[in-house]
């Protein structure tokens, strides 16, 4: 048996090289140590300028916010028992253009109303229809209005009378997402934090985090970078939010399982695949220097800490 040399000893071949860059490796040695450093591979990061807003930009993002917030307002009042669905879309796409704004749905990747109103097990994208609200019923009304070209996007979900002890807490557990979301984050974080936040408070009350639908960039346009997941992905998380830049949280808290079923005859209107019960609550928000400004807070609605 011959006796291997030394990495640093002349190597048994002959060939005056230490044996570490010579016979070592082919002799099942350990393969030699590196000459050239491994090749750099400068991480790329995605140029994200564009998404920064000016002093007057973020104005604009907060005008909007703000009458997309007045616009849920008024529509709150008409959420009872009895309310048929395709009036509540009426009623907001009139006090809309009667405010010289644009309701942003109606059209958008040809969806057919001004709203979407997402009963009980319906995730999101609901179209609105003769169908009438019934006690009992959870129902999430998102609204997103156009405001000189830039855009405020908001829901929320509304209990119908009285509703069942599951669906009270389905909804109380949407509803503290959003928030623990938003405090999870200030400028400079990763989008990340958004997701761990959600799914810890989600998991812990015994619900699910959808994951086909996101958070999403806002502004000029609807939807635009950064993605915003409701669970920590490792990939799109990575994203810092700087200050400038507009966004929206909008988880949607599942009863049951996560997954989520499109409707295959209107193309739009997501179910959850159990059938079980699913609540929602968006803002719209911005990053600023300070921390995270939420531009579509109500005058009337739920605040932080609200108990349903
Ligand atoms: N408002 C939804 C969101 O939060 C998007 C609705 S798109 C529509 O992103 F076409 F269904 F209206
Ligand atoms: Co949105
Ligand atoms: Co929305």
């Amino acid at each position: 048996m011959r006796h291997k040399p030394g990495r640093n000893d002349p190597c048994h071949c002959g060939s005056g090289k230490k044996y570490k860059r010579c016979h070592m490796d082919r002799d099942g040695g350990r393969a030699p140590a590196r000459i050239a450093p491994p090749p750099t591979r400068r991480r790329r990061r995605r140029r994200t300028d564009h998404l920064v807003l000016t002093e007057g930009e973020r104005d604009a993002m907060r005008a909007a916010g703000a009458a997309n917030a007045e616009a849920m307002d008024f529509i709150r009042d008409h959420v009872r028992p009895g309310a048929v669905l395709s009036d509540l879309d009426d009623l907001v796409r009139e006090w809309t253009y009667d405010h010289g704004y644009v309701p942003a749905c109606l059209g958008y990747k040809g969806y057919p109303k001004s709203i979407c109103a997402s009963v009980n097990e319906v995730v999101c994208h609901g179209i609105p229809d003769d169908y009438a609200l019934r006690e009992g019923d959870i129902v999430n009304l998102d609204l997103t209005t156009i405001v000189d070209g830039w855009h405020g996007d908001q829901s929320e979900t509304f209990l119908v009378g009285e509703v069942s002890e599951e669906a009270r807490r389905v909804t109380q557990c949407a509803f503290d997402c959003l928030y623990l979301g938003i405090e999870a984050i200030g400028p400079g974080s990763k989008v990340l934090e958004i997701g761990r936040a959600i799914v810890a408070r989600a998991h812990a009350d015994g619900f699910s985090v959808v994951e086909d639908f996101q958070g999403h960039g806002i502004g000029r346009s609807f939807h635009q970078d950064p993605g915003i997941p409701h669970y920590p992905d490792s990939y799109a998380g990575q994203f810092v939010l700087e200050p400038g830049m507009c966004f929206t949280i909008e988880p949607m808290i599942n009863v049951g399982v996560k997954g989520c079923r499109i409707d295959k005859r209107d193309g739009w209107t997501a179910r959850t695949r159990d059938g079980k019960l699913s609540a929602q609550f968006e803002h719209t928000l911005l990053m600023t220097e300070d921390g995270v400004e939420i531009l579509t807070q109500t005058r009337r609605g739920p605040r932080p800490g609200h108990r349903f």
